[in-house]
């Protein structure tokens, strides 16, 4: 893709794939939206997919297939115990990742459940670059805090540092001092950075965190459930990376850690979940927790099909071609969006296209969910289903004193190869529509607030009736379009 120059005018991001199977899509007038989204609670989790357009809500589980992983599916060994798509897994899982033991679990957040149920304890910490909603429940769940120590910049909305991601070294050791080695479960990395925009982290970073787990007698576990995106950043960004091949950054990295897990909803472009180390006690310790929480150890809650879908989705993570797709899109998408002066996360990272909520909406007050509004507003006006990621996101303490998050965004997820270039457009040009508009947008208030994960299942009001003033708005500017 970044090989390919026009000639005239600016260069676009060019696929490297045909579509070959589509699904209809369809766009309902605003005034059906905006009874799909009050009756949603204002919570674009809850909307139904038959009243989105766009859904750039996750890339969890909706990346595009290709043929190759479909062919594969149909020769699924679909048995209890010692399957023959087992092996084919394990085996591809060890020539990638040079781990030789693997084991499934359904999805990621079980992969924590089972790695937070056997290393962490009441008390002890988990220090990481930044914690992803899931993996805070788990460990917490299970006893442990969580101690975020990312460099400064990972804060710094809009900048130009490429590595975000990166954990702090200094901070790092003092967490260490602090609470003593022996209350530190283990070191998490994580790649391409959810919540703080799919930032990537460096392999420098990568082997200084590893000087400091061997110094302490530590464990380094890596979540690589967004890798994809964090290998091309590597590649494109890391000069003494820039000849290698995403392979051998893939095994350099991976030679780093004791422990790497993932979603392969992200990473495999299926649906599951991996864990693999070559420590043999730590995957003992591991081993037992599978069959009572996921199934046999052949499995591990996965559908077979899906098992080969992720051996043949690793392998063509590792063309180039395949995981630039994402990336590339979302900088055309952020760049646009930068353009035009709505305040967007820089440089653009992986996952999604990021808009800073608390710039766009500074009149809406945290404790009244701007990124929340946002994503009501953008879905509104729009059709377009994005999440938010910021106070919405985040959990009471013990007191029910509400945490206010860092970062107010709404996160606007980009499948890998499932979209258009002129959805993007599309997605590009409401949301500057809703800019110039923004100071219609209104806050939200909870309504049903669940104790855990609120922002699954929680519904909120609108604190005026903001929302019927942005349908006359549409109206007026956009006549009668969809
Ligand atoms: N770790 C990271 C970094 C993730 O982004 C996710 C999921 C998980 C773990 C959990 O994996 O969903 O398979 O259980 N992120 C999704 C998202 C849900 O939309 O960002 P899972």
């Amino acid at each position: 893709m970044s090989t390919v120059k026009f000639f005239y005018g600016d260069d676009l991001p060019l696929e490297m794939h045909k579509v070959r199977i589509v699904q209809k899509l369809d766009l309902k007038p605003i005034e059906h939206r905006l009874a799909a989204i009050t009756e949603a609670g204002n919570n674009t989790f809850l909307l139904k997919n038959r009243d989105v357009f766009m859904d750039m809500l996750t890339d969890s589980g909706v990346n595009a297939m290709s043929d190759q992983q479909m062919a594969a599916m149909m020769q699924a060994d679909d048995s209890y115990a010692g399957s023959e798509t087992f092996t084919r897994l394990s085996v591809k899982i060890e020539e990638i990742f040079g781990k030789k033991f693997f084991l499934p679990a359904h999805q990621g957040r079980a992969c924590e459940n089972i790695i937070s149920q056997a290393f962490v304890t009441p008390g002890s910490v988990v220090p990481m670059n930044y914690h992803f909603t899931t993996t805070k429940a788990h460990i917490t769940l299970n006893g442990g805090t969580v101690e975020e120590i990312p460099i400064p910049e990972a804060f710094h909305l809009t900048s130009t540092y490429p590595f975000k991601g990166n954990m702090d070294i200094a901070k790092l050791k003092a967490v260490i001092k602090k609470y003593g080695v022996e209350k530190i479960a283990f070191v998490r990395l994580e790649a391409g950075a959810n919540l703080i925009g799919g930032q990537p982290f460096s392999l420098e970073n990568m082997s200084e965190i590893r000087q400091v787990c061997d110094e302490f007698g530590l464990m380094f576990v890596l979540d690589a459930s967004l890798l994809a995106d964090n290998l091309y950043f590597i590649k494109e960004r890391e000069e003494t990376c820039r000849e290698l091949s995403i392979r051998e950054i893939t095994r350099k990295i991976a030679d780093l850690t004791d422990i790497i897990y993932f979603s392969a909803r992200k990473l495999g472009c299926a649906r599951g979940g991996v864990i693999c180390t070559n420590n043999e006690e730590a995957f003992v310790k591991m081993r037992e927790l599978v069959p009572l929480y996921e199934g046999f150890l052949t499995y591990g809650g996965m559908s077979v099909r899906e098992m080969e879908a992720i051996a043949v989705g690793l392998e063509e993570t590792m063309d180039e071609d395949m995981i630039n797709q994402g990336p590339q899109f979302i900088a055309f998408m952020t760049e646009e969006l930068q353009k035009m002066g709505v305040p967007v996360v820089t440089p653009p990272g992986g996952l999604g296209c990021h808009v800073n909520a608390m710039e766009f909406l500074p009149h809406i007050p945290q404790n009244q969910y701007p990124a929340g509004a946002l994503a009501a507003a953008l879905y509104l006006v729009s059709g377009v289903r994005g999440m938010e990621r910021g106070t919405m996101s985040e959990q009471r303490d013990e007191d029910g004193n509400e945490p206010l998050a860092n970062v107010e965004l709404l996160r606007l997820a980009m499948p890998r190869r499932v979209f258009t270039l002129s959805q993007v457009k599309y997605a590009i040009d409401r949301l500057c529509w809703l800019f110039e508009n923004r100071k219609l947008v209104g806050g939200l208030t909870f309504v049903e607030e669940p104790k855990i994960l609120r922002f699954f299942f929680g519904k909120l009001a609108t604190v005026s009736d903001w929302q019927s003033k942005l349908v006359e708005q549409f109206r007026n500017d956009l006549g009668d379009s969809l």
